[in-house]
């Protein structure tokens, strides 16, 4: 397993060393490392409970965190969420986070920033001609689908630097899941991404480099093909292979097995 960033051929964009977060006593993060690409996507994995919503929680200072976290070139360890925010770093949480009772135009103007320049409708709208087409229905009535349309939308529109998507398939059907994979392949190609993401065959699609959680700690880091091409590797860091080969067609849902274990 690597402990250095191979295959990282400029300066990451987000550069986060020994990221360490305590929770009400708890130590949840216990040294944490994590390269982003200055391009395209990188990849966040693990099994549940790995740690990698409180990494990217902590890299965002929703919560409380010790360590390095550098985001291009600046060390914002010690920076609120809303000055990282300003620095160009968009978020689509895990929850989604959309506001129910609002419409899908409220949801997008509510994520719009003074000072970040004219909102990027028109690349929103291109990706997603359903949020266009919805921009007067209530978001709580939206598919989570589409929810997720209005959640990466959001990141889209203030042309940040700096995209962290966390399991932006969860949940949803695999036509859908096609068509948000093509959505973050398209904003890939503009900004670079973080994905957090258990579904390992849009990994392997999508994501150049990955970084591999484990009981709150870096497992491995290393170019994503080579660690799916590795099944022994895929096995010891993720726990698939072995129960979902036949069920999930080859093993590539890792949230199949580790979801059925936690049930
Ligand atoms: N606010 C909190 N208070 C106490 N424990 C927490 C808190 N947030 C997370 N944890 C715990 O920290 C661990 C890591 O959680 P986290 O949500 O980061 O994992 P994850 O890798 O994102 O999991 P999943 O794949 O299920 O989304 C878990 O054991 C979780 O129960
Ligand atoms: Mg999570």
């Amino acid at each position: 397993m690597t402990t250095d960033a191979p295959g990282l051929a400029a300066e990451p964009l987000l550069c986060v060393r020994d990221l360490r977060v305590v929770i009400g006593g708890r130590h949840i993060l216990h040294g944490v490392d994590l390269d982003v690409a200055a391009s395209g996507v990188t990849a966040l994995l693990g099994r549940n409970g790995a740690g990698k919503t409180t990494t990217v929680r902590g890299v965002l200072g929703l919560v409380p965190r010790t360590g390095s976290v550098r985001f291009a070139g600046e060390e914002t360890v010690r920076l609120a969420t809303h000055a990282l925010v300003r620095r160009g770093i968009g978020y689509a949480p895990e929850d989604r986070g959309v506001f129910a009772a609002l419409t899908v135009a409220e949801n997008l103007r509510l994520a719009e920033r003074p000072g970040a320049g004219e909102p990027a409708y028109a690349l929103v709208h291109e990706l997603f001609p359903e949020l266009r087409q919805r921009a007067a229905q209530r978001a709580g009535t939206l598919s989570g689908g589409q929810q997720q349309m209005v959640a990466i939308g959001r990141t889209l529109l203030n042309g940040n630097r700096l995209i962290i998507a966390d399991e932006p398939t969860k949940g949803l059907a695999p036509k859908v899941v096609t068509e948000v994979a093509r959505v973050l392949e398209r904003a890939a190609q503009a900004v670079p991404v973080l994905l957090v993401e258990q579904n390992l065959a849009l990994v392997r699609r999508l994501a150049e480099h990955c970084v591999v959680l484990a009981d709150g700690r870096t497992a491995h880091r290393g170019p994503a093909a080579d660690l799916l091409a590795d099944t022994g590797a895929t096995r010891a860091l993720l726990g698939v292979g072995r129960h979902t080969a036949a069920a999930a067609g080859g093993g590539s849902d890792l949230s199949t097995t580790s979801r059925k274990a936690d049930a």
